[in-house]
């Protein structure tokens, strides 16, 4: 039985929560394997509405172990505060398990992103200030904390004292702000630690175990390729790698081991933050996909930038996660256009290029070259069956299948589970 990774093939927000939400229905483990709290993950179900930021969208099925994995930085408060309030509208938590191998967001991480950003002044990159990026920092550079140390508080206290050592000198030499008192920092985590601690395990060997049994895996991204510390705008990218490839590091199991990958692209492109988006449109076109769309991000609350799709974008996407198929979500937002745009070529510099370039520089001047075709104006979300969808709509699909190359799989015309047209079947 497969493993299959969902995969943000954009700038994020492309509604992995809803796919996943989808697909746990067969899967016996869902794990997520990047980002953190700057995740939000909306799933529209039975239970109601819900914004995951580090539970796995897996939650609702209680056969289902949802692995928050060693990838993902967490937030212990924003964790707890999650599964209260899940707790609190009838989903059963029991099936969260935390990799000890995870590491924390620590209060002086939040500090420390704000601090950064401001110090960046025009050149800021727009982060979720939650801390996400000092965090990854951090574990990479050996001053992290993980949720396994909150398992031996003697451990941990030694362990605390020496990383806020050295925070402390950069929160108050370069900053010139107020030190983080140890014994509040302690005391807190050992609580959230005391909490948290039923949930916090080895889990690499429970993942092997369910793929002896032969059952089906997810593995749920975060963020969208687009961000991607290596192949994102950088430096206006995220921390940590929302790529397929990331999602055996982030989990735990061998590369050989992941069968499918499915992009989730919506049917045109959002991004929240700064950095270049080469089809964004700063006019009424775009002012109508973001009220149409309520692009509004799910943690931040800030407007998203809009335009059409970028299949150049999607293409090199596709190219650097391995798509084995594709997610079009958000269909039905694009049904009153009478007409739709694809871009399919940049003009750089008076030449025509194909690619996705690596330079912030160069991308901020590409000028998209599009393609235009016939809107459907008719509602889509009542639709199941990709027969029924209008011509213009299929030939929109068909012609986003040629761009990114490969098959689409699935459709999403509106948030709940059942408004989804399966083209072709995944599992
Ligand atoms: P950070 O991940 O908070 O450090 O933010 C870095 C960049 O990634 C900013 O432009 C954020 O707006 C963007 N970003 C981070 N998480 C998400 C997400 O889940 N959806 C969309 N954009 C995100």
């Amino acid at each position: 039985m497969p493993v299959i990774a969902v995969i943000g093939a954009q700038w994020g927000d492309e509604g992995k929560g809803k796919v996943v939400d989808l697909l746990a229905k067969k899967a016996r483990v869902v794990v997520r394997f990047s980002g953190g709290d700057n995740a939000g993950h909306t799933v529209v179900n039975p239970y109601g509405e819900f914004r995951l930021q580090l539970v796995p969208s897996g939650i609702f099925y209680r056969e289902t172990a949802c692995i928050i994995g060693n990838g993902v930085v967490v937030n212990p408060a924003v964790l707890i505060n999650e599964i209260d309030k899940l707790n609190q509208r009838g989903v059963d938590t029991s099936n969260l398990v935390i990799s000890d191998r995870a590491h924390l967001i620590m209060p002086y991480h939040i500090l420390l992103d704000g601090l950064e950003e401001e110090s960046r002044g025009g050149k800021a990159i727009g982060t979720m200030r939650r801390g996400i990026g000092p965090a990854f920092a951090d574990k990479v550079a050996r001053y992290g904390i993980r949720a396994g140390d909150l398992l031996d508080k003697e451990a941990f206290l030694e362990r605390l004292r020496l990383v806020l050592d050295y925070k402390n000198a950069i929160l108050t030499k370069v900053y010139g702000v107020s030190p983080l008192s140890l014994d509040e920092v302690y005391s807190q985590y050992c609580q959230y630690g005391e909490r948290l601690a039923a949930y916090i395990r080895e889990t690499t060997i429970m993942l092997e175990e369910a793929l002896n049994r032969e059952e089906v895996v997810l593995l749920e991204g975060a963020q969208g390729t687009l961000l991607d510390p290596d192949f994102g705008t950088y430096p206006y990218t995220t921390s940590s790698s929302p790529l397929a490839g990331e999602g055996c590091l982030g989990a735990g199991l061998g590369p050989t081991r992941i069968s499918r990958i499915l992009g989730v692209f919506k049917a045109y492109c959002s991004r929240v933050g700064e950095g270049p988006m080469p089809t964004e449109l700063k006019d009424e076109t775009g002012d109508l996909i973001r009220e149409r769309g309520h692009e509004y991000g799910t943690v931040s609350g800030r407007p998203r930038r809009c335009g059409w799709f970028d299949a150049i974008a999607a293409r090199f996407s596709t190219r650097i996660n391995g798509f084995t198929g594709a997610a079009i979500t958000r269909l039905d937002i694009l049904d009153t256009f009478p007409h739709l745009k694809i871009c399919v070529g940049y003009k750089l510099d008076g030449r025509t290029i194909d690619y996705f370039p690596a330079s912030v520089a160069d991308l901020e001047k590409c000028q998209p070259i599009y393609e235009e075709l016939p809107g459907w104006q008719a509602p889509t979300n009542h639709i199941r069956d990709y027969e029924q969808l209008p011509p213009q709509a299929q030939q929109y699909i068909v012609r986003l299948e040629e761009l990114i190359s490969c098959p689409v799989n699935l459709i999403s015309v509106g948030s709940a589970r059942e408004q989804t047209i399966m083209k072709t079947p995944i599992l």
